[in-house]
């Protein structure tokens, strides 16, 4: 008796199996998936801003993409400012096109043609003269010299990229030879520094 129950208990529970599972279901549609809308939903009602807030980039907000097209105009500024910079040194003349000028260097003793695209220090080595210096990039002071026609060095010359004399010591005739371009003619005083 108890196992008839427990057979038609199985066969039972087989055709329940086999009837769910060849049913079309309840018709039931999962709903889709709304978080995005959330999202959306919740990112209008944040105020648009210029500035990257960490809640605000979370949530969906409008700052970031604007934060990053401000970050693409910045380097594109700077890219293009970088490009202005190396394009107004003078070493970037042509040869052919660059204008010389008449350089007395005092304590060698002679007076020499400098192009307009050559640093006082290039040229001098050129001669063959042993011209202090150190780091040749405007960063220390080892290759100063003075300007001793009196007045502001840049008056006469171009530095390009001097980092460490400023404007009271240009001013009294100081220059860094490693990136002084002449613009005139001028007497210069190697080895000396304020
Ligand atoms: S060698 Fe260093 S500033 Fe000229």
């Amino acid at each position: 008796m108890v196992e008839a129950f427990g057979v038609g208990l199985g066969v039972a529970f087989t055709l329940v199996v086999v009837v769910l599972h060849f049913s079309k279901g309840t018709g039931r549609t999962v709903p889709e998936d709304i978080s995005q809308q959330v999202l959306d939903r919740r990112a209008e009602t944040v105020p648009e801003t210029d500035f990257p807030e960490p809640m605000n980039r979370s949530i969906g907000g409008g700052a970031p993409a604007g934060a990053i097209a401000g970050g693409e105009a910045g380097s594109e500024l700077e890219e293009g400012e970088a490009e202005a910079e190396e394009d107004e040194s003078p070493s970037a003349i042509p040869d052919d096109e660059a204008e010389t000028y008449e350089i007395t260097y005092e304590k060698e003793g002679e007076t020499i043609d400098v192009p307009e695209n050559q640093t006082l220090l290039e040229a001098g080595e050129d001669q063959g003269w042993d011209l202090p210096y150190a780091c040749r990039q405007g960063q220390c002071i080892s290759c100063g010299g003075h300007v001793a026609d009196g007045g502001n060095s840049e008056d006469y010359l171009i530095h390009d990229g001097n980092e460490m004399l400023g404007d009271e010591e240009l001013s009294e005739g100081y220059t860094l030879t490693c990136v002084a371009y002449p613009t005139s003619d001028l007497t210069l005083q190697t080895g000396e520094s304020p």
